[in-house]
Parts: C-alpha cells; sequence; structure tokens
C-alpha cells in the first residue's frame, strides 16, 4: 500500500522541502520506493534534487490537469530518477503560477493530483508532495489527494498562530473532499541551546500530544550546503546531525505508517 503526504505550511522558509528531500531521502535509503513531487512554481525542491529545468518528458502542469480535462492527454508519465536509488521526482515547472489562477474555474479541481497519481501511486511506498507556502487551490490539491499531512513547526511563540488557520482548513478539506484526512506536526529547525525553544516545546506537546512528532530536527547549516550542492543531506553529509535526526523521523514513521492497516485512497492499488 502507498502512504502519500504532503507537506503544508502557510508560512515561508519552514523546512518543508528540506523535510520532503531529507525524509524521501532516507525511506529511499531504507529500501523504500519514493515519489516526491515538487508542487511549488519555485521548483525548490526539483532543484534542491539537483533538477534546474522542468521535465522533458511533459509538464506536471499537464500531469495534475489530464484528469481535468476533457481532451486530457493521457500517455503516461515518467518520473525522473534521483540518487538514492529508490527515489524519483515529478519536478515542479514556474507554470504553476498559471496554472493555480485557472484552477478555480475548472469543475472538480480538488481532485486533479489525485486523479495523476491513481496511475502511479502503486509503483512507490511513499509519495512525498512538497508543497508552496500557501493554501491556495494548488495546496487544496495536495490535501485532497493524500492520506496525512506533515506540517513542519519552527518553537516559537509566533508560529503557533498560523496553525490554527491550518488545521482550520485541514478540517474543512476533510469534510469536503477528502474524508480520510489526517495530520501531524514536526518540529524543524530547533535550537537546542535556547530556553524558549524547548518551552515552546513543551506546549507544542502539550497541546498536540502524539500527533508531533518525537523526532525534532535541529538547526544544522549543512542542510543548506546540501541544498545549494542539489543533493540530498544523507548523500551529501551522511554522518551530518541533520542527516541523522531524518533516518531517525524516516523511522519513526515507517513504525507508524507500516503498522496501520488502515485502507487509505491508493489502497486498492497494493
Ligand atoms: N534544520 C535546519 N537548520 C538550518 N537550516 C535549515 C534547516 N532546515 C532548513 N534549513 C534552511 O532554511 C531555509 C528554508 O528551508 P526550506 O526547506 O526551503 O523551507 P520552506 O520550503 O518551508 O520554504 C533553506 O535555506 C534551508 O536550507
Ligand atoms: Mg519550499
Amino acid at each position: 500500500m502507498s502512504r502519500v503526504l504532503a507537506i503544508v505550511n502557510q508560512k515561508g522558509g519552514v523546512a518543508k522541502t528540506t523535510t520532503c528531500l531529507s525524509l524521501g531521502a532516507s525511506l529511499a535509503e531504507q529500501g523504500r520506493r519514493v515519489l516526491l513531487v515538487d508542487l511549488d512554481p519555485q521548483m525548490n525542491l526539483s532543484v534542491s534534487a539537483g533538477v534546474r529545468e522542468p521535465l522533458d518528458e511533459g509538464s506536471i502542469v499537464d500531469w495534475l490537469t489530464r484528469g481535468l480535462k476533457e481532451d486530457g492527454n493521457h500517455r503516461s508519465f515518467m518520473p525522473l530518477n534521483l540518487r538514492p536509488d529508490g527515489l524519483a521526482l515529478v519536478s515542479g515547472d514556474p507554470e504553476l503560477v498559471a496554472l493555480e489562477r485557472q484552477l478555480p474555474g475548472m469543475t472538480r479541481y480538488e481532485f486533479g493530483l489525485r486523479d495523476a497519481l491513481e496511475d502511479v501511486a502503486a509503483d512507490y511506498d511513499y509519495v512525498l508532495i512538497d508543497c508552496s507556502p500557501s493554501l491556495g487551490p494548488l495546496t487544496v490539491m495536495a490535501l485532497t489527494a493524500v492520506h496525512h499531512v506533515v506540517i513542519p513547526v519552527t518553537a516559537d511563540y509566533l508560529a503557533a498562530w498560523g496553525l490554527v488557520q491550518l488545521i482550520t482548513t485541514v478540517e474543512k478539506i476533510r469534510e469536503r473532499t477528502n474524508p480520510i484526512l489526517d495530520y501531524s506536526l514536526l518540529c524543524v529547525m530547533f535550537d537546542r541551546r535556547n530556553g524558549i525553544s524547548h518551552a515552546m516545546l513543551e506546549r507544542l506537546r502539550g497541546s498536540f500530544g502524539e500527533r508531533l512528532w518525537h523526532t525534532v530536527i535541529g538547526l544544522d547549516t549543512r542542510l543548506r550546503e546540501a541544498a545549494a550542492a542539489g543533493e540530498p543531506i544523507v548523500c551529501y553529509a551522511p554522518k551530518s546531525r541533520a542527516a541523522q535526526q531524518y533516518r531517525q523521523l524516516a523511522q519513526e514513521m515507517m513504525a507508524f505508517f507500516e503498522n496501520q492497516n488502515g485502507r487509505g485512497i491508493y489502497a486498492a492499488t497494493r
């Protein structure tokens, strides 16, 4: 069964893209087949994975809309293979900006990504979707296509404010287009030398309990270097603290998702 996850937070710079690539690469290292989808027009995920141009084989824009358009083209779509082995990517495209404007005018646009994944999800154990920093139509599309949303949060006071709006959106999507949607929080960029961070982490733990992953990702500048080098952290600096923490997160998530017997959206496929 494939597990389909989106990494969402309407705030920018909270390690969504970093988490998507680092977690995906850690899962691939553990022998899982992983598909990453870059749903951000800024293409940060693709660039961090060393892919600077949209796919030649066809754009993500066509892939997302082919089920929505009457004349949709149905040729097969080939994600790019990356390092480590078992990691594949549907790269982003700046044209997603134009698509996002058109989406609300298309009937059942919310289901575009879910339809697109119907053909490919069975080939992967995990599909991770990197979202742009907004709760616009592309993010609604992502939330409709996934089993689970991972919300990266920093342990600072202001970060908590945006969470209310985000969780309200998740609840709306659950009522409207995706009844099985669940969510969790991941504490990122944690500064362990700062007392406020520890206090905020405790508050998050108090408010969200088991919805907050036990693994905490600390500050590590090697993540910036890895992104600039176009490589996942587990390849670029395999022994770094961040690589170890993302591996630990992968273990925690595998234990959680692979012990669940729930039938998800794409469960019938494998
Ligand atoms: N744990 C971390 N420690 C230090 N820098 C980080 C960490 N996680 C991410 N970064 C850096 O912070 C910046 C924003 O991260 P990014 O993943 O692009 O956020 P988002 O996708 O939410 O906008 C990037 O330069 C990234 O390399
Ligand atoms: Mg990003």
